[in-house]
């Protein structure tokens, strides 16, 4: 899954020598075994991820000095940061890591160009005087700067936005990089209006913020619901959403790559299953759920998803319960549902 090395990485790959002077603690896009590599040729680094599946199979490869959470408790001699998707979480790694370094300590910040690091300049300005550009290959840039002041430890709370669902009213509490950031996602919105009354354990599958959860515990308070996602960010924002709605009593919420940290069986499974375009990773996860959801539903039980409507998710569904509904359809999402008898 993580094997090919990432153009970054391969980019990395000629800076070995500056990055191996040091052991470095290593955080953001993780997608590859950039950790073995930095190990081979020099200190191992120190891992920090906010995914799941990532720190698992870090894990699984025997490499230990990995963790996995909303921020490290491990510092090292220096920062590589790979420049997250979303600018946002890039400036929550950055204060969620720096407390860690010592005075004069390295930051380096690598990325695909396509992905922001242009932006590593200003990202760097509040805790270094200069930033040197040190490479550019393949797409990708990496830039270094030196830690002038080691900042205050960051407070998770600080981190925290708010936004009201006035129909429902509810608070959503999001954290960066997390989806659904200001408003409710429109395929979300598609999904709860299906959603009629529900029964007993309700597993809301990549739960983001928390808003599945959160719109069907307000209806029904009494359901028992379990919340799962990959990202420690959206399991936080999860767990703030159900504390500011008062609705966390009888919650459990946990990290799970797709169904395989779940046990027992349910009455409903609902998703908004993570898509990207091009990105296998993501799809392979909603065809394991696809797949798998049989093994998890009680007899009766139901899987409701919305989305893309491009999706070629119909077929899977129809493979693995012999029909699957369309509930509902607009110029961009459907939602589908498959009963087990
Ligand atoms: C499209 S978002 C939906 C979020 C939320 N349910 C909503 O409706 O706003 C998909 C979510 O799935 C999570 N996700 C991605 N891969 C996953 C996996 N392998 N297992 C569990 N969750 C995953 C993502 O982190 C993201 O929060």
């Amino acid at each position: 899954m993580f094997e090919a090395l990432t153009t970054v990485s391969q980019m990395l790959a000629r800076n070995l020598d500056i990055l191996s002077q040091q052991p470095l603690l290593v955080c953001g896009q993780l997608e590859d075994n950039l950790p073995a590599m930095l190990a081979e040729a020099g200190p191992a680094p120190q891992v920090f991820t906010t995914d799941f599946r990532y720190f698992q199979w870090q894990q699984q490869g025997g490499f230990t000095q990995v963790e996995f959470g909303t921020q490290p408790n491990q510092g090292a001699a220096g920062l590589l940061l790979l420049m997250p998707k979303a600018k946002a979480e890039a400036e929550y790694l950055l204060a969620a890591c720096l407390p860690l370094l010592s005075a004069g300590a390295p930051i380096f910040i690598a990325g695909d160009n396509k992905g922001g690091v242009k932006s590593a300049p200003k990202l760097l300005a509040p805790y270094s005087e200069q930033v040197d550009k040190l490479d550019s290959a393949r797409r990708a840039s990496l830039y270094r700067a030196e830690l002038a002041q080691v900042p205050k430890p960051q407070v998770l709370t600080d981190w925290i936005k708010s936004y009201p669902l006035v129909d429902s009213e509810l608070i959503i509490k999001t954290l960066p990089g997390v989806f659904s950031a200001g408003h409710l996602d429109s395929g979300s919105r598609l999904l709860l209006e299906q959603l009629g009354p529900l029964q007993g354990r309700v597993l809301d599958f990549g739960c983001g913020a928390g808003v599945i959860a959160a719109n069907l515990l307000k209806r029904q308070p009494e359901l028992l619901m379990e919340c799962i996602d990959i990202n420690a960010l959206a399991l936080e924002a999860t767990r703030q959403t159900l504390a500011a709605n008062q609705l966390d009593a009888q919650t459990k919420v946990y990290a799970s790559d797709s169904l395989r940290q779940v046990s027992g069986q349910f009455n409903h499974i609902v998703a908004n299953p993570p898509f990207h375009a091009g990105l296998k990773t993501f799809y392979h996860t909603t065809e394991h759920l696809l797949a798998e959801a049989k093994k998890y539903l009680l007899p009766g039980g139901s899987l409701t998803l919305v989305a893309n409507s491009f999706l070629p998710y119909p077929e899977l569904i129809e493979k693995s319960f012999g029909h699957c509904h369309t509930l509902a359809a607009n110029s961009k999402f459907k939602v589908y549902q498959a009963r087990l008898s």
